[in-house]
């Protein structure tokens, strides 16, 4: 049987968190995987969410199935965060997804079986599990470009050529905020444009929403994404609890479908319950559940808040002290951009040569395409990591 196997490409930032576990180098420093870290360098568990954890373990009384649709609380909770009272909730249905990349699999698959072999337009560059979870969606990978390598910002000009020559058709893929890889965003009049593009075409919106509250803040990161649902009679969210709720390995996420109105919302929720049916049965509920007693506690939620507002100002200083350290070393603006980008994280556009230097001489770990997590700049050796850029670059 095996035999007729070929060895699978594996994920590049998998790829490269295994050869960082591996290295024996002590000082080692780890930008790859996009993964919050705290000052001593650890993804710690969120302390509302530990919080949620004890009770949960304190009262529950049965692990039994929850259904197909998954802990509704939850996900009803999640719509209220991400999407506030722009849409009516009769046109909304939701299922949980065992975290966003689940939500992704079963929204893609269900637009899979809408258009089959119909073109989905992803930013050009992206985040690289787009690419087959579209594909084994049954759907056709296009691009539209996104970044300006010279500028290290939004190439909008270029991105809207691709989407205004969308059809009804066609499916786009848009990061709701945060941009992963390139920590380059769009600006709200830039939204505007984009929804009123996707309003005129009649294109379709799927919106990956994984780092929400993790750009400008919760509200702040969710303009864009409001603007586009509001303004097209259909769309798609996939939100991830992974990192604003720290929750990685428990898997949660929701897949929101927003329909024309209550019955054809009905037939896309049949739609998503069949493939999680067929593919994986039930979503996981533990981190789901988690989210549900953090987001209806009142406290909880709001200390949950507090400590997402300390991550993402860690963030942002430490972009700010990154790039400071290198203008000032260099006298050149050339690294400003890092502190003008938002999210978790920056692209560098760095050549391949520099990053494999970087890994390989001086332990700096990054994705190959120069993308950095910014969280994992240690603060105490901001000065140390502006030189080994520096060096590397010249
Ligand atoms: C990343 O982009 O590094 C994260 O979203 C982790 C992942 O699953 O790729």
């Amino acid at each position: 049987m095996f035999e007729t196997l070929k060895k699978a490409t594996l994920d590049k930032i998998f790829v490269l968190m295994a050869e960082y576990a591996a290295d024996p180098r002590t000082g080692k420093i780890d930008l790859g995987v996009g993964v919050y870290k705290d000052d001593k360098n650890i993804t710690p568990v969120m302390r509302a969410v530990r919080k949620a954890e004890q009770r949960i373990l304190d009262s529950a009384t049965t692990k039994t199935y929850k259904g197909v649709v998954g802990n509704k609380e939850f996900s009803s909770a999640i719509v209220d965060l991400a999407l506030g009272n722009t849409i009516d909730k009769t046109r909304i249905r939701t299922v949980n997804g065992a975290g966003g990349t689940g939500a992704l699999m079963i929204l893609m698959h269900v637009l899979g079986r809408a258009r089959p072999k119909g073109r989905i337009f992803i930013s050009d560059p992206t985040w690289p599990n787009h690419i087959p979870l579209a594909e084994n969606a049954n759907l056709e990978v296009h691009y539209y470009p996104y970044f300006d390598a010279a500028t290290r910002g939004v190439n909008f000009a270029g991105m809207m050529e691709v989407i205004d020559g969308l059809t009804a058709d066609d499916i786009v893929l848009l990061h709701g905020c945060c941009h992963n890889p390139t920590g380059a965003n769009l600006s709200r009049t830039q939204w505007d444009a984009v929804a009123a593009s996707l309003q005129r075409t009649g294109a379709f919106p799927l919106i990956d929403l994984a780092y929400l509250g993790f750009g400008d803040g919760l509200e702040e990161d969710a303009y864009g994404l409001r603007k586009v649902v509001a303004a097209v009679p259909e769309a798609m969210v996939a939100f991830s609890a992974s990192k604003n709720f720290g929750l990685y390995r428990e898997r949660a996420g929701v897949a929101i479908a927003i329909a024309r109105d209550s019955e054809s919302a009905d037939v896309v929720s049949s739609q998503m319950q069949n493939v999680i049916r067929g593919t994986i049965s039930q979503t996981p509920d533990h981190g789901a559940e988690i989210v549900r007693v953090i987001l209806e506690d009142k406290d909880l939620r709001a200390e949950w808040e507090a400590e997402l507002t300390e991550m993402r100002e860690r963030m942002g200083r430490l972009r700010v002290k990154l790039s400071a350290a290198i203008r000032q070393k260099s006298n050149s603006k050339d690294f400003d951009f890092i502190a003008e980008h938002s999210g978790m994280f920056s692209l560098l556009g760095l050549p391949g040569e520099v990053v494999q230097k970087l890994k390989t001489e001086d332990a700096v770990y990054m994705i190959n395409d120069s993308r950095i997590n910014v969280a994992g700049i240690p603060e105490n050796r901001v000065d140390e990591l502006a030189d080994k850029l520096l060096a590397a670059v010249r």
